[in-house]
């Protein structure tokens, strides 16, 4: 059994991490850390023209009560839910792709890349489209360097935006770029909001980094953005309230302070601020608003 295959039963078998488990339980996601981050999409289903939104991967449906709030429609696919043959308005997966197992591969003492099995041995010889994949996104170079072929996860994203008809697909994930990746990969668990080893018994949440760029290029006029930028572009602001609000009213300083540490944490470039926004749109207009409302 690939690594990949056991992954995939471990969150998503009969047993699986995701068929028991809340994932606030386990981690904590944009969406969780702060109302700002739903508030700020809802800006961007505005400038585009969007009523309604799509959340792909939508977990306990945390950002659908800050989007509804906001007056949107949503609509909330989870595991099991079919996706619509036809998208429209903003579709959103918020760290819906790093969930997505995918094969692992490692270079072998010939240097060869072969899959990773489940119990951590080398299997066969990785060929095909997942060797096509690994030499134009995340090459080896040294025996014992690891890779997580990405292609699962641009296949998946290239299936949204294939039904994409009039809207913006955005898929919110923490990622790397070529010039970036991590030698031994970024495999990691997840269990009651700590790191832990990823062990496939689906006692944890297993997750490993998305290779935005090679995401970005599955699909057409895929572009990445740094979530900082994307956030500050739609307005959301760490600046703390002037200090003379706290004598004339108390009340909305300490809001406002609040408000001001939250931003903080959703921009922070080492923390949440460093997740990668790959977005896409289908209409001229539609993409002409996206990339005015994205960019500062
Ligand atoms: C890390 S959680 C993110 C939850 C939420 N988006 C958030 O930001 O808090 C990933 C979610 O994706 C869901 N998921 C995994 N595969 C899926 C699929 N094929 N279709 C829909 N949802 C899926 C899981 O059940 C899980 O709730």
């Amino acid at each position: 059994m690939t690594f990949r295959q056991a992954w995939e039963a471990a969150l998503y078998g009969p047993d699986g991490f995701y068929r028991r488990e809340r994932p606030a339980q386990h981690f904590r996601t944009s969406v969780h850390a702060s109302a700002l981050f739903g508030q700020a999409l809802a800006g961007l289903a505005r400038a585009v023209g969007a009523t309604r939104v799509v959340d792909i991967g939508a977990g306990s449906g945390e950002l659908g009560k800050v989007l509804r709030s906001e007056g949107l429609d949503v609509l909330e696919v989870e595991l099991d839910d079919d996706l619509p043959a036809r998208l429209t308005g903003l579709v959103v997966a918020n760290e819906w792709l790093d969930n997505l197992p995918c094969e692992l591969a490692e270079l072998d003492d010939e240097g060869t890349p072969r899959y990773l099995l489940a119990d951590l041995s080398l299997g066969e010889v990785v060929e095909g489209n997942d060797l096509g994949w690994l030499s134009a996104w995340w090459p080896l170079r040294e025996p014992g360097d690891r890779a997580e072929i990405g292609l699962a996860r641009d296949l998946a994203w290239a299936e949204v935006v294939r039904r994409l008809d009039g809207g913006v697909a955005l898929a919110i994930d923490y990622g790397h770029l070529r010039t970036g990746r991590p030698p031994y990969g970024t495999l990691t668990g997840f269990r009651n909001g700590r790191e832990c080893e990823p062990v496939l018994d689906g006692s944890c949440d297993i997750t490993a980094h998305v290779a935005l760029d090679s995401l970005a290029a599955a699909v057409p006029g895929g572009t990445v953005v740094m979530q900082r930028e994307a956030l500050l572009a739609l307005g959301v602001t760490a600046t703390r309230p002037d200090h003379e609000l706290s004598r004339t009213d108390p009340l909305r300083y300490l809001t406002e302070l609040s408000s001001a540490g939250e931003a903080a944490e959703l921009l922070d470039p080492s923390g949440l601020g460093g997740f990668g926004w790959v977005w896409t749109g289908t209409g001229d207009s539609v993409v002409r608003r996206a990339s005015r409302a994205l960019s500062a």
